[in-house]
């Protein structure tokens, strides 16, 4: 097998259209046109994202005892966004050409000149001088609460889930013991209306994100920070992920959000560039201290030991689950050129999601070599044993080929068939996505194989 070329500008094409022919991702709404920047997950997609969800909450909280777990819900009251300094602060620059009606951040490359001033150049009409002004575009989404839509009924979606932690955090602490330094962790949807979306499920406007708030002690705050950048990059190396394609960035004094004192960004370099799919950010007291003002309630900390009242610092990590699904995606997905027995004519091209195991949402497929001389049956049996263990899939349409082409597009790293030996002596064969190397196992086996196959 040998890599074939694939030009960067044509791979998030052949990802998208992957990914919707084969289950992963379909344009939200796609029967009336489609809904700007919104997806939804089919049936591989689902079961991918919930492993890397999964995985994370494992790590997160299953694994270590000093975080907890929350679920909080994605209405607040809208004082909290007040505090957060989302309703003054969490906003984009924005300008509108007055001829064509699109809408641009200020800083749009492909803007030319200054906006606002004649020598402006709008990227979509060409016409100069018809961009207005920067003016501050809030980013949340808003709705009314009850019957009336008045002022006094506005709340917003929560562009972040920190705040439901935050705002929970007492809570947590009294109802699980936890002492300081402890985390809660969560996974949950997020909202942004932002102005340029794209690139598929990188930037959508509503996603969801796993997000980390780690209380601890003045003063201790910058070692845990150093803790948790570590911790973090481990993580996703874990998940597979080619180390040459992941970089820190630490963001400069402009760029830092409203609420962080300091900021990495894990990035990966996406077939358009490197970009960030989690941040690790040292936010001081500034949400506690602000909602302790605004809520009117006490939310410091009593050390026990020491008897000294303090205000958490917190050490968030927050990641994207759409964007590491689509880092995930694009670290997998391989055009390579086939030889040998599976190669029709000497040799052949696929594209294949070299997806790691324990992720890939379908673990096996079961093919019975041909639809008679008792194989169905035989396959019927070892499929129907398997799927109390795994998610795995029956397929008995077209050619074994065919059948492996399309499992090597969905990821799922194994092939089991069930040939005319497997009626003699019960054994079947498992062929391994990446080597296509092919073992005989026997049936009665499959279970202990797969599960050794899979771990890690
Ligand atoms: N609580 C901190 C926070 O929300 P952020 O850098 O704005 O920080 C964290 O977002 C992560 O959430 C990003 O690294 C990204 O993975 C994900 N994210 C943010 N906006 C997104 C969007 N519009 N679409 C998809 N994912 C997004």
């Amino acid at each position: 097998m040998s890599p074939a070329p694939v030009t960067a500008d044509k791979i998030m094409d052949k990802l998208v259209s992957l990914a919707k022919r084969r289950g992963f991702v379909f344009q939200s709404s796609e029967i009336y046109g489609g809904l700007g920047s919104v997806w939804d997950y089919g049936p591989l997609g689902v079961e991918l994202k919930k492993n890397i969800k999964e995985r994370w909450w494992r790590s997160m909280v299953h694994e270590r005892e000093d975080i907890e777990g929350l679920d909080a819900a994605i209405l607040m009251h809208p004082k909290v966004w007040e505090a957060s300094g989302h309703v003054a602060g969490f906003t984009d620059p924005l300008v509108d050409c007055k001829k064509c009606k699109n809408r641009f951040r200020a800083d749009d490359p492909r803007i030319k000149g200054t906006p606002g001033q004649p020598d402006a150049q709008c990227p979509v009409c060409g016409s100069k001088g018809t961009l207005t002004a920067p003016r501050q575009f809030n980013l949340m989404f808003k709705t009314f609460m009850g019957p009336v839509e008045e002022q006094a009924a506005v709340i917003y979606l929560r562009p972040e889930t920190a705040q439901g932690i935050y705002v929970n955090y007492l809570n947590v602490l009294q109802s699980s013991r936890q002492k300081i330094p402890f985390g809660i962790a969560q996974i949950g949807k997020a909202f942004r209306n932002e102005i340029t979306p794209g690139n598929f499920i990188f930037r959508t406007r509503e996603f969801e994100q796993m997000e980390m708030q780690f209380f601890v002690k003045p003063g201790t705050e910058n070692e845990w920070f150093e803790f948790w950048r570590s911790e973090r990059m481990k993580w996703v190396e874990g998940l597979g992920i080619r180390s040459d394609k992941l970089r820190w960035h630490q963001h400069d004094t402009d760029e830092l959000a409203h609420y962080a004192k300091d900021a990495y960004d894990i990035q990966y370099e996406f077939p358009f560039g490197w970009q960030e799919f989690e941040g690790i950010h040292n936010r001081t007291d500034f949400d506690l201290s602000n909602h302790q003002k605004y809520a009117g309630k006490k939310l410091d900390y009593l050390d026990p030991k020491t008897n000294e009242r303090f205000i958490p610092y917190v050490v968030e990590t927050s990641a994207g689950a759409d964007r590491t699904t689509l880092v995930v995606l694009c670290d997998a997905y391989r055009e390579e050129e086939v030889g040998g027995a599976e190669a029709a004519e000497g040799s052949e091209q696929r594209v294949v999601l070299k997806l790691k195991p324990s992720l890939a949402p379908l673990k096996a497929a079961v093919f019975p070599l041909v639809n008679k001389d008792g194989m169905p049956e035989l396959a019927h049996r070892i499929y129907d044993d398997l799927r109390r263990h795994f998610n795995v899939f029956y397929d008995d349409g077209g050619s074994i080929g065919r059948r492996y082409r399309r499992q090597d597009e969905a990821g799922t790293p194994f092939g089991i068939t069930i040939d005319g030996q497997t009626t003699q002596d019960q054994t079947v064969t498992v062929r391994d996505r990446d080597t296509l190397k092919q073992d005989r196992v026997a049936a009665a086996q499959l279970v202990d194989y797969l599960t050794q196959k899979l771990a890690g």
